[in-house]
């Protein structure tokens, strides 16, 4: 099929657009009269003692997300990596292990080299993936399609928040075949996970709001984000975002370990972006963001109404997001991530689907 920009000045605008409707797929496609239904009915996670995952680029930081989904919800102890690191390491793969590749193009030379170690070695070999024809695909045992589409812009996002949703369905599924989660349980996080695109719509009207913030963070030459739990893995996503298309520097530190180093880094220079839902580590990452406040640091809240009323005054500027359960609230946090690293790079006149020296998709290594 061919794909153009739909009124929109980039495939990444469209493609951040669309989340709501390419999610909505996906859940069609694992949610059957709310019930889990994979491709293959043969995975059972009571067979399974641990998760190693293995990525690249932003599908890592979907493997981070998750990493927290399966050892809260599922009781599952999980390893994860980045491919070129793990395939050299030569980590010992032990029995009842499953292992997991996730890869928006199914064809990064390092993640499929990580495979292929673990070819022999574990005792399932799984794969998020969003092009079903790919090599990464091809060679799993259980290849488990996103259905985000054809993903153009380099800087990914729909194919990001698509393999988080498959990821959170994977993880309710290990904690119902672990016994962590009972049939009620287990629907209702399944409601939780069929509410994202009804939810990601609010986050979407967001857009005007990011806009403005964004024309004062291309003006930074430094930008940090922090966050706890899942939000240190969106800080990191956001990070990622920002630098590949606006080339400002940023980094994610996760909030408990801002004094550790990265406080040093605090003036009135450089925006400090707090990802921080209403979850149970929220006061945590309020007093942090404190911390920053009163070294001078310039304070960008993401939050809900309550949460921004919580945290008190003196922030720089805020985002005020919908409410969302913390299950999913890193799914749908990802928008703002990428709307601001969207707008900043806009107003910064960067070319916003083609960022250079990066590729769509690593097939050396
Ligand atoms: C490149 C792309 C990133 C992507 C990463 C992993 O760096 O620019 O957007 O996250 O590769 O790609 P994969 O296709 O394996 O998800």
């Amino acid at each position: 099929a061919s794909v153009d920009k739909g009124g929109h000045k980039h495939f990444m605008s469209k493609e951040i657009a669309e989340q709501p409707s390419v999610l909505t797929n996906a859940l069609g496609y694992y949610i059957k009269n709310g019930k889990i239904e994979l491709p293959d009915p043969g995975l059972d996670f009571t067979k399974i003692e641990r998760l190693t995952m293995v990525a690249c680029g932003t599908a890592y930081y979907a493997c981070l997300v998750a990493k927290y989904w399966f050892e809260q919800v599922a009781r599952l102890p999980v390893e994860i990596d980045v491919a070129s690191e793990f395939r050299y390491r030569e980590p010992p793969i032990t029995k009842g292990t499953a292992a997991l590749f996730v890869s928006q193009s199914g064809e990064t030379a390092d993640t499929l080299a990580a495979l292929r170690y673990c070819e022999g070695k574990a005792d399932k070999i799984i794969s998020v993936v969003n092009v079903p024809e790919s090599s990464i695909a091809r060679e799993s045992d259980l290849p488990l399609p996103i259905l985000a589409g054809t993903e153009i812009g380099v800087a990914s996002t729909k194919a990001f928040t698509c393999q988080l949703t498959v990821l959170a369905i994977l993880a309710i599924k290990a904690a119902q075949d672990r016994g962590h989660m009972d049939a009620k349980q287990v629907a209702e996080a399944l409601e939780q996970v069929k509410s994202v695109p009804g939810i990601m719509n609010h986050a979407l009207a967001l857009g005007e709001r990011t806009k403005a913030v964004s024309r004062n963070l291309a003006e930074a030459r430094d930008i940090l984000f922090l966050g706890r739990g899942p939000m240190y893995a969106l800080a990191h996503e956001g990070a990622l975002k920002l630098k590949e298309i606006s080339y400002i520097h940023a980094e994610a530190y996760a909030s408990g370990e801002l004094k550790h180093g990265p406080i040093a880094l605090v003036d009135e220079h450089v925006p400090v972006i707090v990802m921080a839902p209403r979850d149970a580590l929220f006061d945590k990452t309020i007093s942090n963001m404190q911390e920053v406040m009163a070294r001078g640091g310039k304070v960008l809240l993401i939050t809900d109404e309550q949460g921004a009323k919580e945290a008190g005054p003196g922030v720089w500027d805020t985002i005020l997001m919908p409410e969302v359960d913390p299950f999913v609230a890193p799914i749908v946090y990802a928008i703002p991530a990428q709307l601001l690293a969207y707008h900043t790079a806009v107003s910064k006149g960067t070319d916003v689907d083609q960022p250079r020296n990066l590729a769509k998709s690593v097939t050396v290594e």
